[in-house]
């Protein structure tokens, strides 16, 4: 899957990794990290996560940065203390090695990527020891799931939409649907909170890139993208409104907590 790395991205992530991680710790009320091991899936490049985990929790006995694609790594900042692996949560074998070893899991603006989100919680189990606790950060909804949907419904946009994760994903999506999946699963203590984001545009240039994230394929002459563009972003406006004179992206986020039971023998 082709991923973004956009200045808008990089700004939010880093933010909400950072609150995510603060989440985690009270939730789970985490004190002192010196024992423990931490894997962060779809670890991106910026090692957001890793990054949140290392400044609240400097004394963390190691981290584990998994990413499905290798490219990340290339570009990722040595840490000490981050071991780097190539691992796809959705292919249990390619984190075989970790099964029953980390104390957490978590994972920020990943799982919304992954279709069969059973595997991946279920990988997700198998990693954490008995007593290991989970926390995932995810996209259920966005307006822009709804804008792409309403332009997919005017001529010759239909082509140009088709195919972006997010008219992919986001369709149906709730928070209580997870929670329940992760009590089927075998987690004990779980926690769904949902959060409405809000946050303006800085106008064209942020409007590209979150094109960009959404995996959009201009299909187009330079011209007639410049066109699409504006045209996109008139009847974006028109729908959400602004903040600020800047468009208003609006999304649903959800922060998905479990413990695996001592007892837990998977
Ligand atoms: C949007 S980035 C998020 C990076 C970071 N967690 C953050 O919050 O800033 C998503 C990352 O997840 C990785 N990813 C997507 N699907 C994955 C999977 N099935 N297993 C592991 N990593 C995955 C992508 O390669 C990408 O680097």
């Amino acid at each position: 899957m082709a991923e973004s790395s956009s200045s808008l991205e990089t700004f939010a992530h880093y933010d909400f990794s950072i609150q995510f991680v603060q989440r985690c710790a009270d939730e789970f009320q985490w004190k002192d990290l010196s024992e423990d091991v931490v894997m962060d899936i779809g670890c991106g490049d910026e090692l957001n996560c890793c990054k949140a985990i290392i400044i609240q929790f400097p004394e963390v006995k190691a981290l584990i940065a998994v990413d499905t694609d290798s490219t990340v790594f290339e570009t990722a900042r040595f840490m000490n203390r981050i071991e780097f692996c190539v691992g796809d949560i959705r292919e249990r074998d390619s984190l075989e090695s970790y099964e029953g070893k980390m104390d957490k899991v978590i994972s920020a603006h990943t799982f919304h990527y992954i279709i069969d989100k059973e595997t991946a919680f279920r990988n997700a189990y198998r990693l954490l020891k008995p007593g290991g606790e989970a926390g995932f950060f995810f996209c259920v909804n966005s307006y822009m799931y709804e804008f792409l949907t309403v332009l997919r419904e005017i001529q010759n946009y239909e082509a140009i939409i088709k195919d972006t994760f997010a008219l992919n994903l986001y369709a149906t999506e709730l928070g209580k649907q997870y929670k329940e999946l992760l009590e089927k699963i075998g987690f004990k203590h779980v926690r769904a909170f949902e959060e409405e984001l809000k946050f303006p545009f800085s106008l064209d240039e942020c409007f590209k890139d979150f094109l960009e994230v959404l995996d959009i394929n201009l299909v187009l002459s330079p011209e007639d993208a410049e066109k699409f563009k504006a045209i996109i972003l008139h009847l974006y406006e028109k729908k959400f409104g602004k903040i600020e004179r800047n468009p208003r992206y609006v999304s649903v986020q959800l922060s998905l907590l479990g413990v695996k039971p001592m007892e837990s023998s998977d």
